[in-house]
Protein backbone atom coordinates (compact mmCIF):
# COMPACT_ATOMS: atom_id res chain seq x y z
CA UNK A 1 0.00 0.00 0.00
CA UNK A 2 2.71 2.45 1.33
CA UNK A 3 4.60 1.34 -1.82
CA UNK A 4 1.53 2.18 -4.29
CA UNK A 5 1.14 5.60 -2.74
CA UNK A 6 5.00 6.43 -3.31
CA UNK A 7 4.41 5.61 -6.70
CA UNK A 8 1.47 7.62 -7.19
CA UNK A 9 3.27 10.73 -5.78
CA UNK A 10 7.06 10.54 -7.48
CA UNK A 11 6.77 11.70 -11.35
CA UNK A 12 9.20 10.21 -12.86
CA UNK A 13 8.95 11.98 -16.49
CA UNK A 14 8.33 15.65 -14.77
CA UNK A 15 11.48 16.99 -15.92
CA UNK A 16 11.42 15.94 -19.74
CA UNK A 17 10.58 17.99 -22.00
CA UNK A 18 8.22 18.36 -24.72
CA UNK A 19 8.85 17.02 -28.02
CA UNK A 20 8.83 19.31 -30.91
CA UNK A 21 8.61 17.56 -34.31
CA UNK A 22 9.58 19.36 -37.23
CA UNK A 23 7.78 21.85 -39.26
CA UNK A 24 5.86 19.59 -41.37
CA UNK A 25 3.95 17.69 -38.84
CA UNK A 26 3.00 20.64 -37.13
CA UNK A 27 1.74 22.32 -40.54
CA UNK A 28 -0.38 19.30 -41.03
CA UNK A 29 -2.22 19.58 -37.94
CA UNK A 30 -2.71 22.87 -38.01
CA UNK A 31 -4.24 22.70 -41.77
CA UNK A 32 -6.54 19.80 -40.35
CA UNK A 33 -7.62 21.82 -37.48
CA UNK A 34 -8.96 24.47 -40.02
CA UNK A 35 -12.22 24.64 -41.25
CA UNK A 36 -12.20 27.17 -43.77
CA UNK A 37 -13.27 25.75 -47.06
CA UNK A 38 -10.56 27.25 -49.39
CA UNK A 39 -7.75 26.16 -47.73
CA UNK A 40 -4.58 24.96 -49.21
CA UNK A 41 -2.29 22.53 -47.72
CA UNK A 42 1.23 23.42 -49.29
CA UNK A 43 2.95 21.15 -46.77
CA UNK A 44 2.01 17.95 -47.98
CA UNK A 45 4.87 15.73 -48.61
CA UNK A 46 3.00 13.07 -50.67
CA UNK A 47 2.20 13.43 -53.97
CA UNK A 48 -1.91 14.77 -54.25
CA UNK A 49 -3.96 14.48 -57.55
CA UNK A 50 -5.35 17.30 -59.57
CA UNK A 51 -8.24 17.29 -56.87
CA UNK A 52 -6.05 17.42 -53.96
CA UNK A 53 -6.38 13.72 -53.12
CA UNK A 54 -3.80 11.34 -52.71
CA UNK A 55 -3.71 8.81 -55.14
CA UNK A 56 -4.37 4.76 -55.19
CA UNK A 57 -2.21 3.93 -58.38
CA UNK A 58 -3.69 1.75 -60.67
CA UNK A 59 0.15 -0.22 -60.98
CA UNK A 60 -0.60 -0.55 -57.92
CA UNK A 61 -4.41 -1.61 -57.17
CA UNK A 62 -3.82 -4.38 -59.37
CA UNK A 63 0.07 -5.90 -57.94
CA UNK A 64 -2.05 -5.29 -54.66
CA UNK A 65 -5.04 -7.69 -56.06
CA UNK A 66 -2.27 -10.34 -57.50
CA UNK A 67 -0.59 -10.67 -53.82
CA UNK A 68 -4.04 -11.03 -52.17
CA UNK A 69 -4.99 -13.93 -54.49
CA UNK A 70 -1.77 -15.67 -53.46
CA UNK A 71 -2.83 -16.60 -50.54
CA UNK A 72 0.48 -16.20 -49.10
CA UNK A 73 1.16 -15.94 -45.03
CA UNK A 74 2.19 -13.57 -42.59
CA UNK A 75 5.35 -14.73 -41.04
CA UNK A 76 8.51 -13.07 -40.37
CA UNK A 77 10.54 -12.21 -43.77
CA UNK A 78 14.41 -12.63 -43.10
CA UNK A 79 16.35 -9.75 -41.10
CA UNK A 80 17.31 -7.90 -44.46
CA UNK A 81 13.68 -8.50 -46.02
CA UNK A 82 12.27 -10.41 -48.92
CA UNK A 83 14.97 -10.75 -51.77
CA UNK A 84 12.83 -10.53 -54.42
CA UNK A 85 12.05 -6.83 -53.22
CA UNK A 86 16.01 -5.96 -52.90
CA UNK A 87 16.41 -7.01 -56.12
CA UNK A 88 14.30 -5.60 -58.07
CA UNK A 89 14.73 -2.46 -56.11
CA UNK A 90 18.38 -2.20 -56.97
CA UNK A 91 17.96 -3.23 -60.72
CA UNK A 92 15.66 -0.03 -60.87
CA UNK A 93 18.22 2.03 -58.98
CA UNK A 94 21.32 0.58 -60.27
CA UNK A 95 19.76 0.09 -63.95
CA UNK A 96 19.67 -3.19 -65.91
CA UNK A 97 22.88 -3.10 -67.23
CA UNK A 98 25.21 -2.35 -64.17
CA UNK A 99 22.76 -4.81 -62.35
CA UNK A 100 23.29 -7.70 -64.39
CA UNK A 101 27.17 -7.30 -64.46
CA UNK A 102 27.12 -6.59 -60.38
CA UNK A 103 23.99 -7.96 -59.02
CA UNK A 104 26.51 -10.20 -57.08
CA UNK A 105 28.29 -7.51 -55.29
CA UNK A 106 25.57 -4.99 -53.61
CA UNK A 107 24.61 -5.57 -50.96
CA UNK A 108 21.17 -5.01 -50.02
CA UNK A 109 18.75 -4.80 -47.17
CA UNK A 110 15.04 -3.46 -47.39
CA UNK A 111 14.38 -0.56 -45.00
CA UNK A 112 11.56 1.29 -43.25
CA UNK A 113 11.56 3.91 -46.14
CA UNK A 114 13.57 6.91 -47.43
CA UNK A 115 13.90 7.10 -43.28
CA UNK A 116 15.22 4.09 -42.22
CA UNK A 117 17.85 3.65 -45.31
CA UNK A 118 19.30 6.82 -43.52
CA UNK A 119 19.24 5.79 -40.45
CA UNK A 120 20.32 2.03 -41.10
CA UNK A 121 23.13 3.01 -43.76
CA UNK A 122 24.42 6.02 -41.12
CA UNK A 123 24.55 3.37 -38.43
CA UNK A 124 26.86 1.02 -40.45
CA UNK A 125 28.85 3.92 -40.75
CA UNK A 126 29.32 4.74 -37.56
CA UNK A 127 30.27 1.21 -37.22
CA UNK A 128 32.47 0.97 -39.80
CA UNK A 129 34.21 4.25 -41.13
CA UNK A 130 37.16 5.64 -39.10
CA UNK A 131 36.47 7.71 -36.16
CA UNK A 132 35.45 11.34 -36.43
CA UNK A 133 34.73 10.61 -39.68
CA UNK A 134 32.31 13.30 -40.55
CA UNK A 135 29.05 13.06 -43.17
CA UNK A 136 28.50 16.43 -45.20
CA UNK A 137 24.65 17.34 -45.68
CA UNK A 138 23.27 19.73 -48.13
CA UNK A 139 22.24 23.26 -47.12
CA UNK A 140 19.28 23.11 -46.70
CA UNK A 141 18.13 19.10 -46.60
CA UNK A 142 15.42 17.37 -45.53
CA UNK A 143 15.49 18.31 -41.97
CA UNK A 144 15.77 14.82 -40.72
CA UNK A 145 19.08 13.90 -42.31
CA UNK A 146 21.51 15.69 -39.59
CA UNK A 147 19.17 14.37 -36.57
CA UNK A 148 19.55 10.86 -37.72
CA UNK A 149 23.70 11.61 -37.99
CA UNK A 150 23.46 12.44 -34.15
CA UNK A 151 21.30 9.62 -33.37
CA UNK A 152 23.58 7.52 -35.45
CA UNK A 153 26.85 8.92 -33.75
CA UNK A 154 28.08 10.25 -36.63
CA UNK A 155 28.88 14.11 -36.87
CA UNK A 156 27.04 16.65 -39.52
CA UNK A 157 28.01 19.03 -41.34
CA UNK A 158 26.55 21.19 -43.76
CA UNK A 159 27.32 22.26 -47.41
CA UNK A 160 26.50 24.93 -49.42
CA UNK A 161 23.54 23.90 -51.99
CA UNK A 162 21.08 26.71 -52.49
CA UNK A 163 21.25 30.49 -53.69
CA UNK A 164 19.17 32.21 -51.94
CA UNK A 165 19.33 35.29 -54.62
CA UNK A 166 18.80 32.69 -58.00
CA UNK A 167 16.87 30.07 -56.27
CA UNK A 168 19.27 27.60 -58.72
CA UNK A 169 22.02 25.28 -56.66
CA UNK A 170 24.96 27.28 -55.40
CA UNK A 171 27.39 25.00 -57.60
CA UNK A 172 30.52 27.20 -56.72
CA UNK A 173 29.60 27.29 -53.20
CA UNK A 174 29.04 23.43 -52.87
CA UNK A 175 32.14 22.70 -55.01
CA UNK A 176 34.34 24.75 -52.43
CA UNK A 177 33.03 23.08 -49.48
CA UNK A 178 33.22 19.56 -50.72
CA UNK A 179 36.91 20.41 -51.82
CA UNK A 180 37.75 21.37 -48.30
CA UNK A 181 36.18 18.69 -46.91
CA UNK A 182 38.55 16.23 -45.43
CA UNK A 183 39.32 13.24 -47.61
CA UNK A 184 37.82 10.45 -47.39
CA UNK A 185 34.06 12.43 -45.74
CA UNK A 186 30.80 11.01 -46.31
CA UNK A 187 28.61 13.14 -48.35
CA UNK A 188 24.98 13.00 -48.88
CA UNK A 189 23.26 13.74 -51.80
CA UNK A 190 20.10 14.23 -53.12
CA UNK A 191 19.85 12.02 -56.34
CA UNK A 192 16.82 13.62 -57.97
CA UNK A 193 13.66 16.15 -56.35
CA UNK A 194 15.58 17.80 -54.11
CA UNK A 195 13.80 18.38 -51.05
CA UNK A 196 13.17 21.22 -49.53
CA UNK A 197 14.54 23.47 -52.41
CA UNK A 198 13.45 21.28 -55.94
CA UNK A 199 16.92 22.64 -57.49
CA UNK A 200 18.85 19.28 -59.10
CA UNK A 201 22.14 19.27 -60.30
CA UNK A 202 23.05 18.88 -64.25
CA UNK A 203 24.51 16.07 -65.68
CA UNK A 204 27.72 17.87 -66.31
CA UNK A 205 27.84 19.14 -62.56
CA UNK A 206 27.10 15.48 -61.54
CA UNK A 207 31.13 14.78 -63.70
CA UNK A 208 32.32 17.63 -61.19
CA UNK A 209 31.17 16.17 -58.07
CA UNK A 210 32.35 12.80 -59.33
CA UNK A 211 35.42 13.85 -60.01
CA UNK A 212 35.72 15.44 -56.66
CA UNK A 213 34.57 12.31 -55.00
CA UNK A 214 37.81 10.66 -56.69
CA UNK A 215 40.28 13.00 -55.88
CA UNK A 216 38.83 13.19 -52.51
CA UNK A 217 37.93 9.56 -51.65
CA UNK A 218 34.46 10.64 -50.46
CA UNK A 219 31.87 8.30 -49.88
CA UNK A 220 28.98 8.85 -51.63
CA UNK A 221 25.28 8.46 -49.46
CA UNK A 222 22.61 9.08 -52.28
CA UNK A 223 19.29 9.82 -50.92
CA UNK A 224 17.24 8.35 -53.78
CA UNK A 225 13.29 8.76 -52.22
CA UNK A 226 11.92 10.36 -55.36
CA UNK A 227 12.81 8.20 -58.40
CA UNK A 228 10.53 9.11 -61.30
CA UNK A 229 9.16 12.87 -59.92
CA UNK A 230 11.92 15.19 -61.43
CA UNK A 231 11.77 13.80 -64.78
CA UNK A 232 8.87 10.73 -64.68
CA UNK A 233 11.53 9.26 -66.43
CA UNK A 234 13.45 6.76 -63.84
CA UNK A 235 17.00 6.43 -65.82
CA UNK A 236 16.94 9.88 -65.94
CA UNK A 237 16.22 10.60 -62.51
CA UNK A 238 19.00 7.84 -61.81
CA UNK A 239 21.71 9.64 -63.90
CA UNK A 240 24.26 10.79 -61.08
CA UNK A 241 23.39 6.55 -59.59
CA UNK A 242 24.24 5.59 -62.98
CA UNK A 243 27.59 7.90 -63.80
CA UNK A 244 29.06 7.22 -60.11
CA UNK A 245 28.61 3.33 -60.06
CA UNK A 246 29.79 3.11 -64.01
CA UNK A 247 32.99 4.82 -62.87
CA UNK A 248 33.49 2.30 -60.10
CA UNK A 249 32.78 4.41 -57.23
CA UNK A 250 31.74 2.53 -54.65
CA UNK A 251 28.33 4.54 -53.74
CA UNK A 252 25.71 3.96 -50.97
CA UNK A 253 21.99 4.37 -52.08
CA UNK A 254 18.78 4.82 -50.08
CA UNK A 255 15.75 4.35 -52.13
CA UNK A 256 11.96 4.75 -51.31
CA UNK A 257 8.69 3.99 -52.73
CA UNK A 258 6.17 5.84 -50.73
CA UNK A 259 6.42 8.69 -53.13
CA UNK A 260 6.78 7.13 -56.64
CA UNK A 261 4.01 4.24 -55.47
CA UNK A 262 2.12 6.10 -53.55
CA UNK A 263 2.34 4.02 -50.72
CA UNK A 264 4.14 6.05 -48.02
CA UNK A 265 1.65 4.09 -45.17
CA UNK A 266 3.59 0.80 -46.37
CA UNK A 267 7.17 2.09 -45.48
CA UNK A 268 9.25 0.52 -48.18
CA UNK A 269 12.36 1.14 -48.73
CA UNK A 270 15.74 -0.27 -50.24
CA UNK A 271 19.51 0.18 -48.65
CA UNK A 272 22.35 -0.57 -50.65
CA UNK A 273 26.32 -0.46 -50.64
CA UNK A 274 28.52 -1.29 -53.78
CA UNK A 275 31.37 -3.77 -52.36
CA UNK A 276 34.27 -5.04 -54.24
CA UNK A 277 33.07 -8.39 -54.45
CA UNK A 278 30.43 -11.04 -53.21
CA UNK A 279 32.83 -11.83 -50.37
CA UNK A 280 32.34 -8.36 -49.14
CA UNK A 281 28.94 -8.00 -50.20
CA UNK A 282 27.93 -10.89 -47.45
CA UNK A 283 30.01 -9.35 -44.90
CA UNK A 284 28.36 -6.03 -45.14
CA UNK A 285 24.73 -7.58 -45.12
CA UNK A 286 25.94 -9.59 -41.99
CA UNK A 287 26.57 -6.52 -40.61
CA UNK A 288 23.85 -4.56 -41.62
CA UNK A 289 21.57 -7.12 -40.29
CA UNK A 290 23.08 -7.01 -36.83
CA UNK A 291 22.16 -2.97 -37.09
CA UNK A 292 18.76 -3.68 -38.43
CA UNK A 293 17.82 -6.63 -35.83
CA UNK A 294 18.42 -4.04 -32.90
CA UNK A 295 16.29 -1.26 -34.99
CA UNK A 296 13.36 -3.00 -36.18
CA UNK A 297 14.07 -6.56 -36.31
CA UNK A 298 12.79 -7.56 -39.82
CA UNK A 299 10.65 -5.25 -42.08
CA UNK A 300 7.17 -5.53 -43.07
CA UNK A 301 6.52 -7.83 -45.93
CA UNK A 302 3.03 -6.68 -47.23
CA UNK A 303 4.55 -2.82 -48.75
CA UNK A 304 7.75 -5.06 -50.35
CA UNK A 305 5.59 -7.41 -51.94
CA UNK A 306 3.51 -4.99 -53.47
CA UNK A 307 6.60 -3.11 -55.21
CA UNK A 308 7.97 -6.47 -56.07
CA UNK A 309 4.93 -7.18 -57.99
CA UNK A 310 4.57 -4.10 -59.79
CA UNK A 311 8.80 -4.05 -60.56
CA UNK A 312 9.07 -7.73 -61.96
CA UNK A 313 5.47 -7.99 -63.45
CA UNK A 314 6.40 -6.45 -67.22
CA UNK A 315 2.83 -4.67 -67.77
CA UNK A 316 2.61 -3.70 -64.30
CA UNK A 317 5.68 -1.79 -64.56
CA UNK A 318 4.33 -0.59 -68.09
CA UNK A 319 1.46 1.13 -66.11
CA UNK A 320 3.64 1.83 -63.54
CA UNK A 321 6.25 4.25 -65.98
CA UNK A 322 3.00 5.69 -67.32
CA UNK A 323 1.57 6.73 -63.64
CA UNK A 324 4.98 7.93 -62.86
CA UNK A 325 5.13 10.23 -65.87
CA UNK A 326 2.09 11.64 -65.28
CA UNK A 327 2.28 12.42 -61.84
CA UNK A 328 5.95 14.31 -62.62
CA UNK A 329 4.09 16.23 -65.49
CA UNK A 330 1.56 17.34 -63.43
CA UNK A 331 3.60 18.77 -61.24
CA UNK A 332 5.89 20.22 -64.08
CA UNK A 333 2.60 21.97 -64.92
CA UNK A 334 1.35 23.20 -61.82
CA UNK A 335 5.06 24.83 -61.64
CA UNK A 336 4.60 26.47 -64.81
CA UNK A 337 0.75 27.64 -64.58
CA UNK A 338 1.76 29.07 -60.68
CA UNK A 339 4.40 31.55 -62.70
CA UNK A 340 2.30 32.21 -65.30
CA UNK A 341 -0.70 33.08 -62.98
CA UNK A 342 1.81 35.40 -60.86
CA UNK A 343 2.58 37.49 -63.79
CA UNK A 344 -0.52 37.88 -65.27
CA UNK A 345 -2.04 39.34 -62.38
CA UNK A 346 0.96 41.48 -62.29
CA UNK A 347 3.74 40.36 -59.44
CA UNK A 348 6.43 42.65 -59.47
CA UNK A 349 8.77 39.66 -58.93
CA UNK A 350 10.37 37.00 -61.30
CA UNK A 351 8.62 33.45 -59.98
CA UNK A 352 10.06 32.03 -63.50
CA UNK A 353 12.85 29.94 -60.70
CA UNK A 354 9.92 28.22 -59.58
CA UNK A 355 9.59 26.98 -63.31
CA UNK A 356 12.99 26.13 -63.50
CA UNK A 357 12.84 23.85 -60.20
CA UNK A 358 12.20 20.33 -60.53
CA UNK A 359 10.06 17.67 -58.62
CA UNK A 360 7.86 18.43 -55.54
CA UNK A 361 9.18 20.62 -53.91
CA UNK A 362 10.12 24.78 -54.34
CA UNK A 363 11.88 26.80 -51.64
CA UNK A 364 9.74 29.91 -52.94
CA UNK A 365 11.83 32.56 -50.69
CA UNK A 366 9.06 34.40 -48.90
CA UNK A 367 9.42 35.27 -45.36
CA UNK A 368 7.92 34.68 -41.97
CA UNK A 369 5.99 37.29 -42.21
CA UNK A 370 4.57 36.49 -45.77
CA UNK A 371 3.94 33.01 -44.23
CA UNK A 372 2.45 34.38 -41.47
CA UNK A 373 -0.33 36.36 -43.63
CA UNK A 374 -0.61 33.13 -46.17
CA UNK A 375 -2.18 31.02 -43.18
CA UNK A 376 -3.86 33.29 -40.92
CA UNK A 377 -5.51 35.73 -43.61
CA UNK A 378 -5.66 33.34 -47.02
CA UNK A 379 -5.80 29.52 -44.94
CA UNK A 380 -2.48 28.39 -47.11
CA UNK A 381 -0.46 26.32 -45.07
CA UNK A 382 3.34 25.90 -46.29
CA UNK A 383 6.60 25.36 -44.22
CA UNK A 384 8.16 27.69 -42.00
CA UNK A 385 11.31 28.47 -44.64
CA UNK A 386 8.95 28.69 -46.81
CA UNK A 387 8.96 25.73 -49.08
CA UNK A 388 5.77 24.31 -50.52
CA UNK A 389 4.98 21.28 -52.16
CA UNK A 390 3.70 21.37 -55.53
CA UNK A 391 1.98 18.76 -55.28
CA UNK A 392 -0.40 20.65 -53.00
CA UNK A 393 -1.59 22.92 -56.10
CA UNK A 394 -3.86 21.63 -59.11
CA UNK A 395 -5.89 23.52 -61.27
CA UNK A 396 -8.89 24.34 -58.53
CA UNK A 397 -7.00 26.05 -56.18
CA UNK A 398 -3.85 27.61 -58.22
CA UNK A 399 -5.61 31.05 -58.74
CA UNK A 400 -6.58 31.30 -55.22
CA UNK A 401 -2.82 30.26 -53.97
CA UNK A 402 -1.33 33.11 -56.90
CA UNK A 403 -3.59 35.97 -55.61
CA UNK A 404 -2.46 35.34 -52.50
CA UNK A 405 1.27 34.88 -52.81
CA UNK A 406 1.22 38.14 -54.69
CA UNK A 407 -1.41 39.87 -52.06
CA UNK A 408 2.00 38.81 -49.38
CA UNK A 409 4.40 39.99 -51.70
CA UNK A 410 3.45 42.82 -53.49
CA UNK A 411 5.21 45.17 -51.34
CA UNK A 412 7.81 43.77 -50.78
CA UNK A 413 9.41 39.88 -50.92
CA UNK A 414 11.06 39.19 -47.91
C1 LIG B 1 15.18 13.66 -49.29
C2 LIG B 1 14.35 12.83 -48.36
N1 LIG B 1 14.93 11.82 -47.70
C3 LIG B 1 14.22 11.02 -46.89
C4 LIG B 1 12.88 11.24 -46.66
C5 LIG B 1 12.13 10.33 -45.77
O1 LIG B 1 11.43 9.51 -46.62
P1 LIG B 1 10.38 8.41 -46.20
O2 LIG B 1 9.09 9.13 -45.97
O3 LIG B 1 10.37 7.53 -47.39
O4 LIG B 1 10.89 7.77 -44.96
C6 LIG B 1 12.23 12.28 -47.31
C7 LIG B 1 10.79 12.51 -47.11
O5 LIG B 1 10.21 13.51 -47.16
C8 LIG B 1 13.00 13.11 -48.18
O6 LIG B 1 12.43 14.13 -48.82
Amino acid sequence: MLCFKVMRNFSLWSSVPLGQLDSMSGVVAQYEADDFPQKVNLGVNTYRDNNGNPVVLESVTKALQMVREKKLDNEYPPIEGLQSFIEAAIKVGYGESYYAKNNKNIAGCQVLSGTGAVRLGFEFLNKFVPSGTKVFVPNPTKNIHPIIAKMAGLQSQEYRYFDPITKQVDFSGLSEDLYSAPNGSIVLLHACSHNPTGCDLELYQWKQILDLTKQKQILPFFDMTYQGFTSGDLEKDAQAIRLFTEAGVPIILGQSFDKNMGLSGQRTGCLSLVCSNEKEKLIVVSQLNLIARSLWSCPPVHGARIVETVLNNPELFKLWLCELRVMAQRMKKMRVSFTKALKDIGSPHDWSYISKQFGMYSLTGIGPAQIKELIEKYHIYLLNNGGISIAGLNESNIKYVAQAFHEVTKHNFI
